[in-house]
C-alpha cells in the first residue's frame, strides 16, 4: 500500500517537472519593420527542425500578420477564447514541419477590458499549453507600447531584433532601458537582422552590449545576425518562410544559426519560469 503511494507520488512529481519545460520568449523590437515577425516564425520553423515542439503566437495588436507569411487565412485566433466556449485546441492551427501557431486578432486589445470570468477562462485554456510546448514564441508588435511592454514583461525571456541602422539601433536600446527599468533580471537577446556582412552584425550587437552594461547595467547577449537576403523578400511575396522554400539561402543558414545559439543558451527551470508563471505576471500587469 505504501509502495503504491509512494510510486503515485513520484508520477504526479514526474509529470509536474515535465510541464515546466515550456520556454516563453517574446521577440520584440523598438522600431517597427525591422523583421521580427520573420524571425519569430522561421526560427521557429528552425526550432522544429531541430526536434522541438515550438508554438508560436501572433500578438501584434495592430498588424497580425503571421497567418499572411504562411499564406493562410486564420478563421480563429486568439480572440475567439474571449467568448469562454471556444478550446484552445479549436484556434491551435498548424503550419510546416510541426510548427503549431496562434493567429493574432484585430480584438487583441480588448484584453484590457475583459472581466475576470473571461480572464480566468483565458488563462485555463493557455495552461493547457505548459508542458504541450517546448517553446512558445511571441510576436509583439513593435515594443514602445503599453501592451508590447507587457507581453514582455510577462514572458521568461526577451529577444530584440535590431538592424544596423542608426534608427533601429537607438529605438533598440530604448526598448531595453524601459524593460530593464521594470525588471533588470530578464534575460534580453538580440538577433541583428539584415546585416551586409557578420562583421556588421558583430559591431552593432557590440555596441548595445556595451551601452546596455554600461548606462543600464544590463548583459545585452546575442543570439547572432541573419544578411540582409532577397531571398527573404520573395518569399514574403510567395507567402511562404524563407527557410522553407529557400532552405540553402544565406538567411536561412544564418537563422539555423540563430536556433542552434539559443539551443545552446542554458534554460534554469524554476517556479517563475513557464507557462502558468507568464500568465500570472500578465494577469498581475493587466490588473495593475
Ligand atoms: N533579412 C532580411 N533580408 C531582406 N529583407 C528583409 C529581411 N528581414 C526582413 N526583411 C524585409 O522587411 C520586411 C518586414 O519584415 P517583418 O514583417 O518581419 O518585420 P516586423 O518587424 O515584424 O514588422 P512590424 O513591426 O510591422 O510587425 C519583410 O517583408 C522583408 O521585405
Ligand atoms: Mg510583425
Amino acid at each position: 500500500m505504501f509502495d503504491q503511494a509512494h510510486r503515485l507520488r513520484q508520477i504526479v512529481s514526474s509529470i509536474r517537472t515535465d510541464e515546466e519545460k515550456t520556454r516563453v520568449l517574446a521577440i520584440t523590437s523598438g522600431k517597427g519593420g525591422v523583421g521580427k515577425s520573420n524571425c519569430t516564425l522561421n526560427l521557429a520553423i528552425a526550432l522544429c527542425r531541430a526536434g522541438k515542439k515550438v508554438i508560436v503566437i501572433d500578438a501584434d495588436v495592430g498588424f497580425a500578420n503571421i497567418d499572411v507569411l504562411l499564406g493562410m487565412t486564420s478563421q480563429k485566433s486568439l480572440v475567439n477564447l474571449f467568448d469562454c466556449r471556444t478550446k484552445i485546441w479549436d484556434i491551435l492551427q498548424n503550419g510546416p514541419d510541426g510548427l503549431k501557431f496562434i493567429a493574432g486578432g484585430s480584438g487583441l486589445q480588448d484584453l484590457l477590458t475583459l472581466d475576470d470570468t473571461q480572464i480566468r477562462y483565458v488563462v485555463s485554456q493557455l495552461q493547457e499549453l505548459q508542458g504541450y510546448a517546448d517553446y512558445i514564441l511571441i510576436d509583439t508588435g513593435a515594443g514602445l507600447n503599453a501592451q508590447t511592454l507587457r507581453f514582455i514583461l510577462s514572458a521568461d525571456e526577451a529577444v530584440v531584433v535590431t538592424t544596423p541602422e542608426p534608427t533601429s539601433i537607438t529605438d533598440a536600446y530604448a526598448l531595453i532601458k524601459l524593460v530593464s527599468n521594470r525588471n533588470k533580471e530578464l534575460p534580453i537577446r538580440l538577433i541583428v537582422n539584415r546585416v551586409a556582412t557578420r562583421d556588421e552584425g558583430e559591431q552593432t550587437a557590440e555596441k548595445i552590449r556595451l551601452v546596455a552594461e554600461r548606462f543600464l547595467q544590463v548583459k545585452v547577449e546575442t543570439l547572432g545576425s541573419i544578411i540582409d537576403d532577397p531571398s527573404v523578400v520573395k518569399a514574403v511575396k510567395l507567402q511562404v518562410p524563407f527557410v522553407t522554400c529557400y532552405p540553402d539561402a544565406k538567411a536561412s543558414r544564418c537563422i539555423q544559426q540563430v536556433a542552434a545559439h539559443l539551443l545552446n543558451v542554458p534554460y534554469i527551470r524554476g517556479e517563475k519560469k513557464g507557462v502558468r508563471s507568464f500568465l500570472q505576471r500578465m494577469v498581475s500587469l493587466l490588473r495593475s
